[in-house]
């Protein structure tokens, strides 16, 4: 039998915020900024260059007051404490969870077993200076002699959404005479579109991949090789076109990628969590070793501050705390990222994995189902495209949505008033959001009778608003971090392990037992049930 282990929902603070909810639910935000007029000027938060205005929430100090109790009750500083001293808090894999270490400074000391890893997060960084500087600067070749010209990263999940997201976020900071591409789907559609114009003698590919076992990646790698000893003939050509990331040495030997060329990483970097470690080549090589480092720095800056901050005054822990009162309390399903910045087109996408792939889970670390809701469904695209496909059902849909709102003051280009114009939206969506319109303003409009229920907005949609100066690698790094620390605070509330994910397995076993049954020349045999043979059997039958 699984090991008890205090109930979250047992316990008095949360009844408190239990009741707290039934007395406030209703509270409106018009109401609630009418009584305190100076809420917008209060209930913000600062960390780094980050700067949380919570205060379009529909909670009032004394709600901060019980999340924070609660937050204590759960143990989520001890939990968060045991993370920063290397202990294995990924209790099913046994592992330490130490994504905090790729950005500590040298010098710093955190120890795995006894051992201090930060020497060897600084001699891989080192390394991929190194190799970055040489392939920037022409210095290291192709097997024909040829300027690496194009760089293709082979990935998939947090193999490649952490590096696209951040390359996609950074590519004004990058080398502009370089083209970066990058590969996940085992759709063979996605390698062709990233290839069918390159010239494989003038292209490197970085196959990152933490188990370097993966099927989609290792499909990939395996036609990325074809693709490039079409053309190169030679197989010692792989030496200087194929690199790896990987934690795996023997498998990127056994691929055939000379373990000199393999940058590694660690067991206690899961992969949502790995894009500052060597995984990030690609994106080392983009943007360059400077730039990389000093995104590194952005993310220690905000490691430092959850770390040391009390819980009151910890921006992840606030904003996770604000996600577990909807998600609990009044039951919202999911949370809208809104970046008002077109470089962020890829950050909901890659929270989406940071955060479902982290706290989707519904059984306590101790084993024992849970019966509280555990992550949200993340989603979202840029403002202001949004605004003009899905924000209808956000304002006046029947469904609470909380949304984040991020916004940039400084826009990498000044074009006319392009900025003022994405800005000012950024500014008026969460305003129309929280107070909304009502029937007698509508009415005051002038608007006929019979139009009025549709055009009223019902308002009270809760919001963040999240400032950042401008985006640059170091403030890319606090908005990653404060993402990761606020998904790590709803896990320890929660008492989820947020760390592992054989969630991911089952459909990964299944499919390989598909795979004979789609080659086999001759009809086979089919023994699952009647839905997926009759989609199998017609699938072979159409598919040429
Ligand atoms: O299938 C899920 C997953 O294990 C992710 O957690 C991981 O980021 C991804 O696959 C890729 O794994 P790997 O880096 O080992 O190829």
């Amino acid at each position: 039998m699984a090991e008890q282990h205090e109930r979250i929902v047992d316990t008095p603070e949360w009844k408190a915020l239990e009741e707290h909810f039934e007395r406030t639910r209703d509270l409106h935000l018009r109401q609630m900024f009418t009584d305190d007029a100076t809420r917008g000027d209060t209930m913000v938060l600062e960390a780094g260059d980050l700067y949380l205005d919570y205060s379009k929430n529909r909670l009032t100090p004394e709600t901060i007051t019980l999340l924070v109790a609660l937050a204590r009750r759960a143990g989520v500083e001890t939990l968060r404490d045991a993370m920063f001293a290397g202990e294995k808090i990924n209790i099913t894999e046994q592992r330490a969870v130490l994504h905090v270490a790729l950005r500590a400074p040298e010098g710093e000391q955190i120890l795995v077993d006894g051992v201090d890893v930060v020497p060897e997060v600084h001699r891989v960084l080192d390394k991929m200076a190194g190799f970055s500087d040489r392939v920037r600067s022409g210095a290291w070749t192709g097997h024909t002699g040829k300027r690496i010209r194009n760089v293709v990263n082979i990935g998939i999940g947090g193999s490649d959404l952490g590096p696209r997201m951040a390359y996609e976020a950074l590519k004004d900071f990058s080398e502009r005479s370089m083209t970066f591409r990058f590969v996940s789907n085992v759709d063979g559609n996605d390698f062709w579109e990233a290839t069918r114009d390159l010239d494989p003698a003038e292209t490197l590919f970085v196959v990152a991949s933490k188990t370097f076992t993966t099927l989609e990646t290792m499909t990939n790698a395996r036609s990325a090789r074809e693709w490039a000893l079409e053309k190169l003939g030679d197989d010692a050509a792989v030496a200087k076109h194929f690199v790896a990331v990987s934690t795996n040495a023997e498998e990127v030997a056994e691929f055939g990628i000379d373990t000199e060329n393999m940058f590694e990483f660690w067991d206690w970097v899961g992969g949502r969590y790995s894009y500052d470690s060597a995984i990030g080549l690609s994106l080392m090589i983009a943007i360059g070793p400077d730039a990389f480092r000093d995104m590194l720095a952005g993310f220690h800056a905000i490691d430092e501050h959850f770390r040391t901050a009390p819980i009151e005054s910890n921006l992840p822990m606030i904003l996770g705390l604000i996600g577990i009162w909807y998600d609990n309390f009044f039951g919202a399903e999911t949370v809208a990222i809104l970046p008002y910045n077109n470089y962020l087109s890829k950050f909901s996408a890659y929270l989406q994995q940071l955060d479902m792939e982290s706290d989707g889970k519904a059984v306590d670390r101790q084993g024992n189902a849970v019966d509280w809701q555990t992550g949200p469904i993340v989603w979202g695209q840029p403002g202001t495209n949004g605004q003009h496909a899905y924000y209808q059902l956000i304002h006046q849909g029947t469904k609470l949505i909380p949304a984040d709102f991020i916004g940039t003051c400084r826009p990498a280009h000044l074009l006319g008033d392009h900025q003022n114009l994405l800005m000012a939206n950024f500014f008026a969506q969460p305003q129309a959001l929280a107070f909304g319109k009502t029937p007698e303003e509508v009415v005051a409009e002038g608007v006929p009778a019979e139009q009025v229920p549709h055009r009223t907005f019902a308002g009270n949609h809760p919001t963040n608003s999240v400032l950042v100066t401008e985006l640059t690698p170091n403030t890319l790094g606090q908005l990653v971090a404060m993402y990761e620390h606020k998904v790590f605070t709803q896990g320890a509330i929660w008492n989820i392990n947020s760390f592992d994910q054989w969630g991911v397995e089952l459909g990964k076993k299944l499919a390989m037992d598909i795979v004979p049954e789609l080659d086999a020349a001759t009809e086979p045999d089919l023994a699952h049930d009647s839905s997926t043979n009759a989609l199998i059997r017609r699938y072979r039958r159409l598919r040429s």
